[in-house]
């Protein structure tokens, strides 16, 4: 399932003296299967544009072509003192009848907020994990399947069930919140900086999880701020600035970018850097084996002969 966007726009506020534009003319296709990571320095619309992936935001204009499912929010005109001028009111009304049919396009793309642990609301994780499952009408059976399931990818046993999920640490907390969104087996998983705050065997479990659930065949769209997992996991990196993107390519092809670099704030990772440096110095390092240390060591070791 791949999502197309053409002419997005997103304007908070829009009208008020508070108007915020967060997004101008977003162009790009999420493809089917391909794990794509969003980056981009903070307020450049990471989470606005993850927030249209399902509706939560609508456009203030543009396209998004979800596996034919369309928001179009083409913009309206009226005649105002014998000008053209947009027409708010009709574009407004517009976007709520294209709200009340937006149950579907939810449940086959799931969304995993920064912080997820705050929207765990039920009085024990099995009934917290089941209310996605429960909403988009799978029987009892059914929803009950899912949600172990779930649970037990996110590494969650059955001890866990009947417990309280506000009792829960912080990483067990984000897990059971997860396994919530992957118990509606979503085809599309889109996840905004899901390792903040987590220790570094935490961080290191999600990803392998998240990279597990990709390889079963789900596309993963993921924001992050950290370039060591854009190259360790992603296919394909979109980056924006001030709400527009401004490079989209294969993780490889940005990091040896160095004049995009130069000038956006993004840092290439440290291992990919030493690698460019091996590779400037003569060593036959093959850029696309290097994900991480332990790769970069091997490639090291094959180059040495
Ligand atoms: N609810 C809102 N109302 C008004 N303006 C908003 C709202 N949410 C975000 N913005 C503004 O829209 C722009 C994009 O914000 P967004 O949260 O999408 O950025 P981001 O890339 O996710 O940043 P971060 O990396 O800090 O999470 C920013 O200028 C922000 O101030
Ligand atoms: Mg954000």
């Amino acid at each position: 399932m791949s999502i197309i966007i053409e002419h997005l726009y997103h304007t908070y506020d829009e009208g008020l003296p508070t108007q915020q534009i967060a997004l101008q003319d977003i162009n790009c296709i999420f493809d089917d299967h391909c794990f794509t990571a969003l980056i981009g320095q903070t307020g450049s619309g990471k989470s606005t544009l993850i927030q249209h992936l399902n509706g939560l935001l609508i456009p203030t204009s543009g396209k998004i072509d979800i596996n034919s499912y369309l928001i179009d929010i083409s913009l309206i005109y009226k005649e105002k003192k014998g000008q053209q001028v947009v027409d708010y009111k009709a574009m407004k009304k517009k976007r709520k009848a294209k709200l009340k049919d937006i149950k579907s396009l939810r449940k086959k793309v799931g969304i995993v907020f920064q912080f997820p642990e705050y929207q765990l609301f039920e009085d024990t994780v099995i009934k917290d994990v089941s209310y996605g499952p429960k909403n988009f009408g799978l029987s009892e059976t059914e929803v009950l399947e899912n949600s172990k399931k779930a649970l037990d990818l996110v590494g969650i046993d059955s001890s866990y069930y009947e417990r309280t999920p506000f009792e829960l640490s912080g990483g067990e907390k984000r897990r059971v919140a997860i396994a919530g969104i992957i118990a509606m087996k979503p085809d599309i998983l889109v996840l905004d900086e899901p390792t903040v705050g987590l220790d570094a065997s935490g961080e290191e479990k999600l990803l392998t999880l998240i990279q597990k659930i990709h390889a079963d065949g789900t596309s993963i769209i993921l924001a992050t701020h950290d370039m060591d997992v854009v190259l360790k996991y992603c296919e394909r990196a979109i980056v924006l600035d001030r709400g527009k993107i401004v490079k989209e390519s294969s993780p490889l092809e940005l990091f040896q970018d160095r004049e995009f670099l130069k000038h956006s704030s993004l840092e290439p990772p440290k291992v990919f850097s030493f690698a460019l440096k091996l590779k400037d110095a003569g060593l036959n390092i093959n850029l696309s084996n290097v994900k991480d240390v332990s790769s970069l060591a091997q490639e090291i070791k094959r180059a040495r002969g």
